[in-house]
């Protein structure tokens, strides 16, 4: 985990709170539920965003953020961001897409955000930055990345530019290792990766109003009793997530859909990522 601060006085109540990525999958759970950490709330997304609330708590944006203008524009007058929006995904795009979206992209909103004056960014990382540890292994905080594809590296890129403004420019950075988003899980590797909707919300909102810290690293995952990514109990407390939901409920409907035995997606925590286009030899990685 990073280096929380000390003292732990009251939550926090924001400004201005942007979701970058606010029309995605995960941006759209975020922002009902983050109604209320935040004096207004501003939505930004490549694309558009489904209309206003009606009652002038937000502020809808539009544009490419790996534009420097459209990023500072996006990052004015704010306090705290929720840094979604990029690729998600090792199969979203071309590899200069994920590029472009996921470097340059985050890039430029961290640099916005320190131009700017903004006081945290919580930027939504992935499981994907170790995805190249043996399966058998529990994995923590603090090892090296190892990560499934240039989805992960981009992850990886965005945490140490994380790390860069944290130590560099004071802000305070909360990198989320997410798990797999979804309604429930889909197959035996979701059984320990899950985080779910609620719980997604909750980790959101406890980084929104957590006491001030310095650089943070957690897993985003719900309370799966197969959970094999951790090292982070120290930076969850300091948020104060406490995960209500457990994959386990799914294990009979899902537990069966695994990775044949031996392949290379079976033996390694990054699981059907780490086959796509895998030419190496499993027998080097340790
Ligand atoms: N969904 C998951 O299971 C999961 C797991 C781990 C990490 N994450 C991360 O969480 C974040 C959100 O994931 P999601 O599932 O909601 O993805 P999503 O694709 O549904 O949403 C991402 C949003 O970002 C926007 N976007 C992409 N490039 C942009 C750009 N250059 N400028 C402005 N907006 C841009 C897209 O239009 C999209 O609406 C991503 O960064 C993803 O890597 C997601």
């Amino acid at each position: 985990m990073g280096d929380a601060a000390p003292a732990p006085p009251a939550a926090r109540r924001w400004r201005r709170l942007l979701i970058t990525g606010a029309a995605g999958e995960i941006g759209t759970v975020l922002r009902p539920a983050l109604r209320g950490c935040a004096e207004r709330l501003r939505l930004h997304d490549l694309r558009p965003i489904a209309p206003l609330d009606g009652c002038g708590h937000e502020e809808v944006l539009q544009g490419d953020l790996a534009e420097p203008g459209v990023a500072l524009a996006a990052t004015r007058e704010v306090d705290c961001v929720i840094h979604l929006a990029g690729i998600p995904r090792e199969t979203g795009g071309t590899p200069e897409a994920i590029l472009r979206a996921n470097l340059l992209g985050c890039h430029a909103l961290f640099e916005a955000a320190q131009q700017n004056g903004v006081r945290r960014v919580i930027f939504a990382s992935s499981n994907h930055v170790i995805g190249f540890y043996r399966a058998g292994r529990a994995v923590g905080t603090q090892e090296p990345p190892r990560p499934s594809g240039l989805y992960g590296a981009s992850k990886v890129f965005g945490e140490a530019l994380g790390r860069l403004y944290a130590d560099k420019h004071g802000i305070e950075v909360a990198c989320l290792r997410i798990g797999a988003f979804r309604a429930r899980p889909g197959n035996a590797r979701e059984l320990h990766a899950w985080i779910s909707h609620g719980d997604m919300a909750r980790l959101a909102r406890c980084c929104v109003e957590a006491p001030p810290f310095h650089f943070l690293v957690l897993y985003g995952l719900s309370n799966n009793r197969r959970a094999k990514w951790g090292g982070d109990a120290a930076a969850r407390a300091h948020v104060g997530y406490a995960p209500q939901d457990d994959a386990e409920a799914f294990a009979a409907e899902v537990g069966g859909i695994a990775p044949e035995a031996g392949s290379v997606a079976a033996q390694f925590h990054g699981g059907s990522v780490c086959e796509l286009g895998f030419s190496g030899d499993p027998a080097r990685i340790d």
